[in-house]
């Protein structure tokens, strides 16, 4: 029983009934037994010793055991610890007045040994199931707090998206023309370069300012052109996690196609850094999905391995190995690298939208929440298994494209 490990302590002026409950007690099995001689002794050290139940002589030289009682009852830790008044007193009034003092119960002596020890176990029994009750309501509580902040995080991030995609939306048409214009820029910029040139063999004055910057203008140029195109790949992504499926009826796909055209798409990405194994067949039944949207799962699960391989100078030309095989009406397809694995941490937020470790031109963080988004978009179901130094298998497991009726 656990609450034989409780400590009592005794508080009796009679050496002689202080030995007599010791020796019932110990006989039941309780080992931590404190004794104390009268109430000053009993308070001493009160709260470093801690007693789970507490045994009072009525009738004590200097506090008597019912004052002991109220003090030790006004302490807020002792509020709830069980208090057993034993006494020879034959007054019936100290029966009633032991409870008015806040006394849990009243042991007449000469007690039965029996007796003394039913009372005892019963309130440590109640005391520690209290204890265990309270302690399972504080986890309980815990739980719902940790939960309730899971909740306010996921609609903050839920809120963001929307956000994002208003602001997405915002800067979609502005860019559209700085897109066009450097475009357009490029495509003169080889006549306008002529222009100086002819110019300066005529022997034109050409400020210096602008003489310098013109030689440099092709650069600036397609400078832009590039910045321009790596926004209007993030705000493709983003558009694409805020809308949350296409929309577009699912078409038969050959995973082996979509696998290949995202190592293209890819391939300049992977080359320094992995070495690529494709064994996906293309004898695989087709799969659903909307053509682009597949490939987008693959490609980020492919530059995701390469990136981590980068980050980690002592892997260089780790392997990447792509298979998929036929499960009953399912097609289990690995992405697996030999790269730098991930902590437990990181697996845990992993599929959170904005969630990276890279720097800030590096990732937006929604390569794969995007791609979850995807293929639960028809039905399928994209997992994690990562071990720090050893690498990271994604496994997406697509459902058989089925003709609709
Ligand atoms: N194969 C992998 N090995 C190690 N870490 C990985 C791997 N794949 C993903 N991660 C970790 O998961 C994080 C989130 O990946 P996710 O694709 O969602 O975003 P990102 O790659 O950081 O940015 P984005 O895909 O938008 O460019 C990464 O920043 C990286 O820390
Ligand atoms: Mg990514």
């Amino acid at each position: 029983m656990l609450y034989k490990q409780a400590t009592i302590l005794i508080a009796d002026d009679s050496g002689i009934a202080r030995r007599k409950i010791v020796a019932t007690l110990r006989e039941a099995g309780y080992s931590t037994i404190l004794q104390a001689e009268n109430a000053e002794q009993a308070l001493k050290n009160i709260e470093i010793l801690s007693p789970d139940l507490f045994l009072l002589d009525i009738l004590m030289p200097g506090l008597n055991g019912l004052e002991l009682c109220k003090i030790i009852k006004e302490t807020p830790r002792f509020k709830n610890t069980p208090v057993l008044m034993v006494t020879g007193s034959a007054d019936v009034k100290d029966h009633w007045e032991s409870f008015e003092f806040g006394a849990d119960d009243y042991i007449p002596k000469p007690f039965h040994p029996r007796e003394l020890l039913a009372r005892v176990d019963a309130h440590l029994d109640r005391l520690y199931k209290s204890r265990a009750n309270w302690e399972y309501a504080h986890e309980m509580e815990s739980l719902a707090a940790a939960r309730a902040q899971q909740l306010i995080h996921a609609d903050r991030l839920s809120s963001l998206g929307v956000l994002m995609a208003e602001i997405v939306h915002e800067i979609k048409n502005p860019l559209t023309y700085v897109a066009g214009n450097a475009q357009f820029l490029q495509k003169i910029t080889p006549e306008a370069l002529k222009a100086v040139a002819f110019a300066r063999e005529k022997g034109f004055d050409l400020s210096p300012g602008f003489a310098n910057g013109i030689d440099t203008i092709e650069e600036c140029v397609s400078s832009i052109r590039k910045g321009v195109t790596e926004v209007q790949a993030i705000i493709e992504n983003i558009r694409t996690f805020a809308r949350r499926t296409t929309g577009d009826k699912p078409e038969p796909l050959s995973l082996a196609k979509v696998v290949e055209k995202a190592l293209a798409i890819s391939h300049h990405r992977l080359k320094f850094a992995l070495t690529v194994e494709n064994n996906i067949s293309p004898d695989l039944p087709p799969v659903p999905g909307t053509p682009g949207m597949l490939e987008q799962v693959f490609v980020n699960l492919c530059v995701n391995a390469a990136d981590a391989v980068k980050e980690d100078p002592t892997r260089q030309q780790a392997k990447l190995r792509l298979d998929a095989r036929l499960e009953g009406e399912k097609i289990v397809c690995t992405v697996r690298d030999t790269g730098p694995g991930m902590t437990a941490e990181i697996v845990r937020k992993l599929w959170e939208p904005f969630f990276t470790t890279k720097s800030e031109a590096a990732g937006t963080g929604l390569g794969l929440s995007i791609s979850r988004q995807i293929v639960e978009s028809v039905g399928g179901e994209i997992t994690i298994a990562s071990e720090v130094g050893v690498g990271t298998t994604f496994t997406v497991t697509l459902p058989l494209y089925q003709e609709e009726k």
